[in-house]
């Protein structure tokens, strides 16, 4: 079998009927390295779940272990509700897409998305109808004749998901398929990956270090650090309602503003005291804590006797919007958006922050 292909051998062909995966306590450890700590984690048939993480987080090693490349040191794998802890990778009927596109480069593109096929021997009438399909549903109908070698990245990128979609695995592995490509091919092929996931209903697992890429291809985000899973749960909610300081920071900009919970129920900080959101569970008067409050809920205001001031130092023109620095007297420096249209604001004009008390996140600091 030859996993860098995603031409894993499969006994039998999935009918496209999407898989069920259930980890049980599964952890990979190498030496003294935890590379996986024991996690579960379900995905649901047809869902795509995206495993979003920094470098060294385990994610590759999460992939491994469901493709069955290496064993695990714990746990339990089911697909479909089999214990496939033990079978070997070619049995498991898993489709595997990694970064390189490991492509043969003696073999034409139409070669190359038959040669699953082929290993499977499936009758030359089908085989030729699903070539073609998957052909032209990575739009490759017109290069299909071409060597690797004469099409460009994102092209070959194509083929390479052409390869793994055309014998309808049950389930589909991605590491980082579009690591390689340029922003621009980047989207483009976002966009490709989410339609051929509508079209074909695979589930499919796709690990990514781009928060971006994470939050629009996902149905959920199952985030990573340190060989745990730090948060599992749908783009918007993990965005809007992370858990930790980590999750915060690592998806989208968050302003951080740290201190000390005071009698009042307010967060006494360098730069004054916060409101804290109602409704939240509050800690102990004494207990360290942040808030976070996101970019676009912060409202730049004129300067007033408010308790928040600051001076803009930075603006960034993002196209879509200015993003500007604003640096408290503390010398906390916090991230603002505001639509061009607005009145305009200049380095070293002062301006009053405030937020919605509701906006703003307490967390454990
Ligand atoms: N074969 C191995 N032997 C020893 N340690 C390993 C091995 N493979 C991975 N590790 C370690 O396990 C941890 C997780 O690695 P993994 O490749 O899963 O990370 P990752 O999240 O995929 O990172 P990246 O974003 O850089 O690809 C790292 O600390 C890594 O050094
Ligand atoms: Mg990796």
């Amino acid at each position: 079998m030859n996993a860098d292909t995603g031409s894993t051998v499969t006994a039998s062909v999935n009918q496209g009927r999407p898989a069920k995966l259930s980890a049980r306590g599964i952890a990979k450890r190498y030496g003294m390295v935890d590379a996986l700590l024991p996690i579960d984690l379900d995905v649901a048939p047809g869902e795509f779940l995206t495993v979003l993480g920094p470098s060294g987080s385990g994610k590759t090693t999460l992939l491994q272990l469901i493709a069955g490349l290496i064993e695990p040191s714990a746990g339990a794998l089911f697909i479909d509700g089999r214990d496939e802890t033990h079978t070997p990778a070619h049995k498991r009927g898993v489709g595997v897409v990694f970064q390189s596109y490991a492509l043969f480069p003696h073999m034409t593109v139409r070669e190359n998305v038959c040669f699953p096929l082929q290993m499977r021997h499936i009758p030359r009438a089908e085989l030729q109808r699903r070539v073609a399909a998957t052909l032209e549903m990575v739009g490759l109908g017109a290069l299909q004749d071409r060597f690797p070698g004469e099409l460009s990245g994102g092209q070959q990128q194509r083929v390479a998901l052409a390869r793994c979609f055309v014998y309808q695995p049950a389930l589909i592995l991605m590491d980082e398929p579009l690591g390689a490509l340029d922003r621009k091919l980047r989207e483009t092929m976002q966009i490709e990956i989410k339609r051929l996931h509508r079209d074909t209903g695979a589930t499919i697992i796709f690990v990514t270090h781009d928060q971006d890429e994470a939050l629009a291809l996902s149905d959920r985000i199952c985030l990573m650090n340190h060989g745990r899973i730090e948060q599992l749960g749908e783009p918007q909610d993990i965005y809007e309602r992370p858990k930790t300081l980590f999750a915060a920071d690592f998806i989208g900009i968050s302003n951080v503003m740290r201190g000390r919970v005071g009698p009042g129920g307010m967060l006494e900080t360098a730069d004054g005291a916060l409101p804290l959101p109602a409704g939240a569970p509050c800690p102990a008067a004494g207990q360290t804590a942040a808030l976070v409050i996101r970019p676009e809920h912060i409202e730049l205001l004129p300067p007033d006797g408010t308790a928040l001031r600051g001076r803009i130092s930075e603006s960034v023109y993002a196209g879509s919007e200015f993003r500007l620095l604003v640096t408290l007297d503390s010398g906390t420096t916090l991230v603002a958006r505001r639509s061009p249209g607005h009145a305009e604001l200049r380095i070293g004009d002062e301006v009053a922050l405030g937020w919605a008390a509701d906006r703003a996140r307490l967390l454990p600091a």
